[in-house]
């Protein structure tokens, strides 16, 4: 009796799975690092036609292209991807812009069920490149400062974090006895470092490394100063008084050299001002020159 059952659901899986194409993946969500290989696992678990048709689509950024069709790999994949076994890809030498969605379609026309569709998710990772940094060279002790990180490369987004003189800086200050004095925060997400207010233990040479699954880059190390404010307070006072006296004195001896005192001496014994019967004369005169002028050309 339990034969017969056993049998007979034997017979129903069969002949009903038989009716189906019917497709299973290894893998829908490969992740990979650029430049390495990767298979797009699509595998028929049953089918009833000898030659089905199969056919893989690429789905990014709104675009749909095909990437096997009539038989053929196409399109930007043609030289970098190949059939592996019946309906699975493989592709070589990835770049970042594999990252999209591929879709596997199997139809069999003598399956009662004629078509069936998977979509693997493939995720290509990109090491980042050398951030970009932005270290201020000296800060007077007791101000903020602001630190900044920048890679735009990297895929998934990087976290940002400081070394300070080889060290790495925790991302709470608190958390670590040797940094417990300074009042900086850092964003492992945005890349900044922020001291509300830098003390002479702050001083030292920084860098940053920006890091993802698929590796890390870090920029070369720079001299953050600290100084003083008093002092470089009143040297820079000293100096901002000492440099204005200085062109103030240059600017009267070179007066001085040029005459422009004396001629302008001179240009007041030449110049006789007109006595005021003269001015009015002349002006008549101008006047009247003008008038007569005028009434000609008319
Ligand atoms: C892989 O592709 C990159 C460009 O995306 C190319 O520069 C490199 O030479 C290729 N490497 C191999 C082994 O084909
Ligand atoms: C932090 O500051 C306190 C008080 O100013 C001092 O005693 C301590 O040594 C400092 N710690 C470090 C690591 O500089």
């Amino acid at each position: 009796m339990a034969k017969q059952a056993s049998v007979f659901i034997l017979f129903t899986t069969y002949c009903c799975r038989s009716l189906a194409v019917e497709l299973t993946s290894n893998n829908q969500h490969p992740v990979v690092n650029e430049f390495q290989s990767v298979e797009l696992s699509c595998n028929i678990k049953s089918i009833s036609t000898p030659k089905p048709r199969i056919e893989w689509k690429k789905f990014r950024g709104g675009d749909t292209t095909y990437v096997y069709f009539q038989g053929k790999i196409s399109g930007a994949l043609e030289n970098r991807a190949e059939l592996r076994g019946t309906t699975s890809i493989v592709i070589h030498n990835t770049t970042r812009t594999d990252s999209a969605t591929y879709r596997c379609e199997v139809s069999a026309h003598l399956d009662e069920k004629k078509l069936d569709e998977l979509s693997i998710e493939l995720t290509v990772q990109v090491k980042p490149v050398v951030p970009r940094c932005s270290v201020p060279q000296s800060v007077p002790v007791g101000k903020s400062a602001s630190l900044t990180c920048v890679e735009t490369e990297g895929f998934p987004l990087p976290t940002y974090h400081w070394y300070r003189d080889n060290e790495p800086l925790p991302d709470n200050p608190k958390s670590s006895p040797k940094f417990f004095n300074s009042s900086y925060t850092a964003d492992p997400k945005d890349g900044t470092l922020k001291f509300s207010e830098v003390k002479k233990i702050d001083a030292g040479e920084y860098y940053c490394v920006a890091k993802n699954p698929a590796g890390m880059a870090r920029c070369g190390p720079q001299l953050m100063e600290v100084y003083d404010i008093n002092i470089a307070g009143i040297v820079g006072g000293v100096l901002v008084v000492l440099i204005v006296l200085l062109l103030i004195a240059i600017g009267i001896s070179c007066a001085y050299k040029r005459g422009y005192f004396v001629s302008k001496q001179q240009t007041g014994k030449n110049y006789k001002p007109p006595a005021k019967g003269d001015a009015v004369d002349s002006k008549q005169e101008e006047e009247g020159d003008f008038r007569h002028k005028s009434s000609f050309v008319i």
